[in-house]
């Protein structure tokens, strides 16, 4: 962990700090926060181990935590201090299409000395996170990355509010980061680290009986965990940021790169985050100790966000994934397609009016799974028996799965739709919808 410098303070912090002081909230939200873009050295095995050349935003790592109110304006200047281009994008925040950072599409790379104000309001609450979003597989492994909290007018009644950014990192024998060359990695699982952490936002014992929420990201660039979490009876209360009408009990909770899941629950005892998608790992957790009284009532459900009227589906695309080690052969140019497409290309998958709905099969026909994210909306997964579920702005498809989804388009704009897999999107797992 680096040691914060003064820049960091002046900048980034406030706005987390002025998080827990409600009342200096409004200062922290009408005030310019800097993200410098930066090369950093980073311990990444402890504060003894050597150190690695990574990159982050005003020298932290993982990225510093932003909260914001619901409503509020993000005033924010990039400043690339890199030696490469970059940009941020805001994950699954409903922003207008000139602030969303994706290159090629919304605007241009921010080169090296430049920088680029993002302006915007935070429609909904829930938990989000910025990224790098220009050569991500490798910005994003190195640490351009963080959590972007936009807190409810009417929070729910919690002792505590943690965020849990879970991490997954290479790591070579040296203990330093591991950049991975192996081409293989991009047409199999991707960049899968050795190293997997939950990084707390907040570390402090929590106490028995206390109500604790955690908002867990799954930041790893290709990695999918499968949470389970042992000390609390918590409850599932969103997914990528948004409210769930009924909290959930769940075993485990399956989250693909950039899902999101949101727990509210009552602490039981010491507090373990494991990943038990292969062989159970320890994540990280909360030791326990001391006790209050527990809450006499139940979970509620968060206040929903403002959500659009969903209309009858204008148009029915399908959206192929192809590629990929063993795959069939496709048309495209590189190690994965959708609909025998590798890259952006100029024309989108699909034009659609502003303001109606569309649903896209999503067809996974390769050997691996994708996470499949869709820029500036959020959409419905649809069950099998046609039935509306969760709304999220990425979806999971394990190898040979295929699953509808339905979105009503709000947004006017070019809407990147990729696998989250960061290496697959760099191996040709992109494409674009044009809002018009
Ligand atoms: Cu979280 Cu296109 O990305
Ligand atoms: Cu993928």
């Amino acid at each position: 962990m680096q040691k914060m410098n003064r820049r960091h303070m002046l900048s980034v912090s406030a706005a987390a700090l002025a998080a827990a002081v409600p009342a200096t909230r409004a200062l922290a939200a009408n005030r310019s926060l800097i993200f410098r873009a930066e090369p950093s050295d980073v311990r990444l095995s402890g504060v003894d181990g050597p150190a690695s050349q990574m990159m982050t935003y005003n020298g932290t790592f993982p990225g510093a935590e932003i909260r914001l109110q619901q409503g509020d304006r993000l005033d924010a200047r990039l400043d690339n201090a890199l030696e490469e281009g970059t940009l941020i994008h805001w994950h699954g925040i409903r922003v207008p299409n000139a602030m969303d950072g994706v290159s090629m599409l919304t605007q241009e790379v921010l080169s090296p000395r430049q920088s680029f104000e993002y302006r915007f309001s935070v429609p909904d609450a829930g938990t989000y996170w910025y990224h790098a979003h220009y050569l991500s597989y490798d910005q994003v492994a190195r640490g351009l990355f963080g959590p972007l909290i936009i807190t409810e007018t009417h929070p729910p009644d919690v002792d505590r509010d943690i965020t849990v950014q879970l991490l997954d990192l290479k790591i070579d024998a040296s203990g330093r980061f591991d950049p991975d060359t192996d081409t293989l990695a991009f047409t199999t699982l991707g960049r899968i680290g050795n190293v997997q952490k939950a990084h707390l936002s907040d570390p402090q014992p929590v106490r028995i009986g206390d109500r604790i929420r955690l908002r867990l990201i799954n930041t790893a660039t290709d990695r999918i965990v499968a949470v389970q979490i042992t000390g609390m009876n918590g409850r599932l209360v969103a997914l990528d940021g948004m409210p769930l009408a009924d909290p959930r009990v769940f075993g485990v909770l399956t989250l693909g790169p950039g899902q999101r899941a949101d727990v509210i629950g009552d602490v039981t005892g010491e507090i373990i985050v494991n990943d038990v998608r292969e062989d159970a790992v320890i994540l990280g957790g909360l030791s326990a100790s001391g006790e209050r009284t527990r809450r006499k009532v139940g979970v509620s459900a968060l206040p929903s966000n403002p959500a659009a009227p969903f209309g009858r589906a204008a148009q029915d695309v399908e959206l192929v994934m192809q590629g990929g080690a063993g795959g069939g052969a496709h048309r495209g140019f590189a190690g994965w397609a959708f609909n025998d497409q590798s890259g952006l290309s100029g024309q989108p998958l699909v034009r659609i009016e502003r303001d109606t709905a569309m649903t896209i099969r999503l067809v996974n026909a390769t050997g691996w799974p994708h996470a499949i994210h869709l820029h500036g909306q959020h959409f419905y997964e649809i069950g099998t028996d046609g039935s509306i579920g969760d709304y999220r702005d990425t979806t999971l498809l394990e190898p040979g799965q295929t699953r509808i989804i339905a979105c009503q388009f709000t947004n006017r704009g070019r809407w990147l739709l990729h696998c989250h897999m960061l290496s697959h999107q760099a191996d040709g797992m992109v494409t674009w919808i044009d809002v018009t």
